[in-house]
């Protein structure tokens, strides 16, 4: 018989789209022809989507060429189905044009890394790999982490680290990383994560989360701009859904959470939308034993009424 110990670790290697059933079930999308997906990745959610529907057209958008290759190779049994587009999902409203006229059935977001990313130590995302400090969804994109790291100031470090991260040591570690870098460039995450460590004291090194797990999160959200895409990407978004049309959202910190929740009160208020989680769906015990990585997930889904 397979322990849980070790079906955790068969799993962390597969691909498990994260509360896939409940996107899904809340999108309506058995009874959907058109889908956008401004978040394909390796196609997981793309895939359970086009199966549950054989008159489903979907869009999906990615700023990730690497990840948007996998997830053709993963949707070719759909060949006619789908189309992949390497954008920003702040552009939604006008990827969509080019690709369809109509509006969308639904739409949905699965944000944050994903496990791919985080597991290609070259991406630079992972604390605890060793690998250039990119951190970049898009390759074509200018800025890397390195640059940061580098080039800010302390204050504007320590402002990342509180506003993206919330870290209660960013002046800490700010201070140490301005003082270490005068001799030579951070370059690598295993420096970067070495250097938080020796900042924090002595009883956040062995906590319940890496102690560089807050500032890898500021710097890869402050590199991609991520709020500012998903604040300017939600009201295209529900611009774009027809009426009676649901808009699904999968967030994984507080931050990203809040942008959705308001966004959505905003639109309720307006009675463009009604709201259908009044509180955030989370994955059950079940999803969280067999992927780990699913745990702070929050899905929110709203409809449109006008
Ligand atoms: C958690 S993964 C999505 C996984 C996907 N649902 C699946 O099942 O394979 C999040 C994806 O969002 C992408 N992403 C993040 N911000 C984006 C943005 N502003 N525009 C487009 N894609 C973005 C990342 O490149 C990453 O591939």
């Amino acid at each position: 018989m397979i322990g849980v110990k070790s079906l955790e670790k068969r799993n962390k290697c597969l691909h498990y789209p994260v509360m896939w059933k409940e996107a899904l079930s809340g999108l309506g999308i058995a009874k959907c022809k058109y889908v956008v997906d401004c978040t394909a990745g390796l196609g997981g959610h793309a895939y359970k989507m086009l199966e549950a529907c054989q008159e489903l057209f979907y869009l999906g958008i990615d700023r990730d060429g690497q990840s948007l290759r996998q997830a053709g190779d993963k949707l070719k049994p759909f060949e006619g189905r789908f189309t992949l587009v390497q954008e920003n999902f702040r552009n939604i409203d006008s990827v969509s044009r080019q690709v369809r006229e109509d509006k969308a059935d639904a739409v949905f977001f699965d944000l944050g890394v994903s496990s791919y990313q985080l597991a290609d130590p070259q991406r630079g995302f992972s604390f605890l790999k060793n690998g250039s400090l990119d951190m970049r969804f898009d390759e074509n994109d200018f800025v890397k982490a390195f640059d940061l790291v580098n080039n800010l100031s302390q204050r504007e470090l320590v402002e990342i680290f509180k506003k993206f991260g919330q870290e209660r040591y960013s002046r800490r570690i700010a201070r140490r990383l301005v003082e270490e870098r005068k001799d030579s460039p951070i370059s690598t995450t295993l420096q970067l994560a070495g250097i938080i460590e020796k900042s924090v004291p002595p009883k956040s090194r062995f906590g319940r989360i890496h102690p560089a797990t807050r500032v890898f999160q500021a710097l890869r959200i402050a590199v991609n701009r991520e709020l500012d895409s998903l604040e300017a990407a939600l009201p295209e978004a529900i611009a774009l859904l027809k009426k009676g049309a649901r808009i699904a959202v999968i967030s994984f910190h507080s931050l990203e959470d809040r942008i959705v929740k308001h966004t959505f009160r905003d639109f309720a208020s307006k009675n463009i939308l009604s709201v259908i989680t009044k509180k955030p769906l989370v994955p059950d015990q079940a999803e969280i034993t067999l992927n780990r990585p699913s745990r702070p997930a929050k899905l929110r889904i709203a409809e449109k009424i006008s």
